[in-house]
């Protein structure tokens, strides 16, 4: 039976979901947790993102990765967690400011051995592993930092996945950035989203959907 009535506003829908969702690892609480007191703790990505990604990750039977923007490694240890032991998580940033907060809890929960840690621009990195002859050899890549770039690293990461590889960007929705006219634009990434999602929606070289987990996960598979 239909429900009869829109029960709920969007935050007490939010926080329902939100709260039932399995328990976290317990290294990936601890980092949450530290990171809820920290200036810029509201960079991590949301636990549902990674946990619903995480899953992805398993069911695809994924071992190669890469992180584009790993900031206090909490992605980056979840990608980790649901790799096997002789998988790797390439994980580019551009600073060890906030990567040296993430590696101890790494190293506790005994995945720092899968992490290969990159810092430099993420396109260097990602033209890196193209100039090395890794093109084609990786699963998944998630794009979590440097907007400015994502056209290109969108296409660096096109030639590095394999057929059925899956990207994903989170942040694809802005903030509700996207949803007002482009004339009114206060930020420089905002154009640079706002044209990346048409060229993927009318890209014959992925099937894509628009996750509404988070900021909105762009969670493109390359065919
Ligand atoms: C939103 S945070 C990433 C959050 C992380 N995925 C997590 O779940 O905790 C964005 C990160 O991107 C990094 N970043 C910015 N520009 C970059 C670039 N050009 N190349 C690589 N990383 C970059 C920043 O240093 C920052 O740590």
């Amino acid at each position: 039976m239909a429900c009869p009535k829109d029960y709920g506003t969007d935050e007490e829908r939010r926080a329902y979901i939100n709260s039932h969702m399995s328990q976290l690892h317990p290294v990936m609480k601890k980092l949450r947790e530290l990171m809820e007191t920290h200036p810029r703790g509201f960079l991590i990505s949301s636990p549902n993102t990674a946990m619903i990604l995480s899953n992805v990750l398993q069911l695809a039977g994924v071992k190669k990765c890469i992180e584009v923007g790993v900031f206090t490694g909490y992605s980056s240890l979840a990608w980790a967690l649901s790799i096997p032991q002789d998988g790797k998580v390439v994980a580019c940033d551009i600073s060890t400011e906030f990567t040296d907060i993430g590696k101890p809890f790494w190293k506790e929960a005994g995945v720092d051995n899968k992490i290969d840690l990159r810092i430099a621009p993420a396109v260097d990195t990602l033209q890196s592993l193209i100039d090395a002859g890794e093109s084609g050899t990786f699963d998944f890549i998630y794009v979590d930092g440097d907007k400015l770039n994502a056209d290109v690293i969108y296409e660096l990461s096109l030639k590095l996945l394999r057929t059925n590889g899956i990207i994903a960007f989170d942040n694809s929705f802005m903030h509700g950035y996207l949803l007002k006219p482009e004339e009114e634009d206060e930020r420089q990434d905002v154009p640079v989203i706002r044209k990346l999602n048409v060229k993927i929606q009318q890209d014959p070289r992925v099937t894509a959907v628009m996750l509404d987990v988070g900021d909105g996960v762009y969670m493109c598979r390359k065919n």
